[in-house]
């Protein structure tokens, strides 16, 4: 996937600094350390262009990402992780509002991947935001990450009980690595046909749709 530029274009703590929303949008949505960052980064090959730490909770603000490919600009969102046992009920709070004002009605959205580390089961939070982003009808893909740290055959074996657990068709649920670069040409394939069907439904609204429901 060849990324002719990537870069930061705004941080916001509420809606009213929102940035308009000109290109498309793929949303980053999970609990703090999974690796929300560094998928973005790998994504667009930049090693910090989104700050990763080892310490959960680094980001903690919606940060826009804008990409040039030849196809065309996106923006992918890396948007706060949640989880994060230190935080305060405020803290939380804030999370929730930031991220709701993020996912409610914004137009230029056209997909959500939420990631889950590999090696964890899925919890009540991750089946409460599947069914709020469903209910809402926004796509959503889920990135398993950190794979390196299993071998192949669990792996594999990992990602169909995860599907199982979130209730989601296999072809939803993808095994990435920021790491080693896992899953990432598989990855932007499922991202772009969240991009492309919508365009062209909205160019043609009698176009046959594939993909899922
Ligand atoms: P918050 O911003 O706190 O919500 O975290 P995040 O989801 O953005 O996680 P981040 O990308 O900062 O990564 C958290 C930690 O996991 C860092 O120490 C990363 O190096 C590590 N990590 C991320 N992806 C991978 C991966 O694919 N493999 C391995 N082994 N470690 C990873
Ligand atoms: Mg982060």
């Amino acid at each position: 996937m060849k990324i002719l530029s990537a870069e930061l274009l705004t941080v916001a703590s509420r809606r009213a600094e929102f940035p308009r929303g000109e290109a498309p949008e793929i949303a980053f949505l999970g609990r703090s350390n999974v690796g929300k960052s560094s998928l973005l980064n790998r994504l667009v090959n930049r090693k910090q262009l989104a700050r990763t730490s080892t310490t959960p909770g680094k980001t903690r603000l919606v940060h826009w990402y804008r990409i040039e490919r030849a196809s065309g600009a996106l923006c992918l969102v890396d948007l706060p992780g949640y989880g994060y046992a230190k935080v305060s009920q405020d803290e939380r709070r804030r999370w929730k509002r930031l991220v709701e004002a993020y996912l409610e009605g914004r137009e230029a959205l056209r997909a959500a991947v939420l990631l889950q580390d590999l090696r964890r089961d899925a919890t009540e939070d991750e089946l409460l935001l599947l069914a709020w982003l469903a209910e809402r009808r926004i796509p959503v893909l889920v990135a398993l990450t950190k794979a390196d740290k299993l071998g192949q055959g669990p792996r594999s074996a990992r990602a169909r009980e995860i599907a199982r657990a979130l209730g989601l068709p296999a072809q939803r649920v993808l095994t990435t690595s920021a790491e080693r670069g896992l899953g990432i040409p598989e990855l932007w394939r499922a991202l772009d046909a969240e991009l492309r069907p919508h365009g062209e439904r909205a160019a043609r609204p009698s176009a046959a749709r594939g993909g899922p429901a």
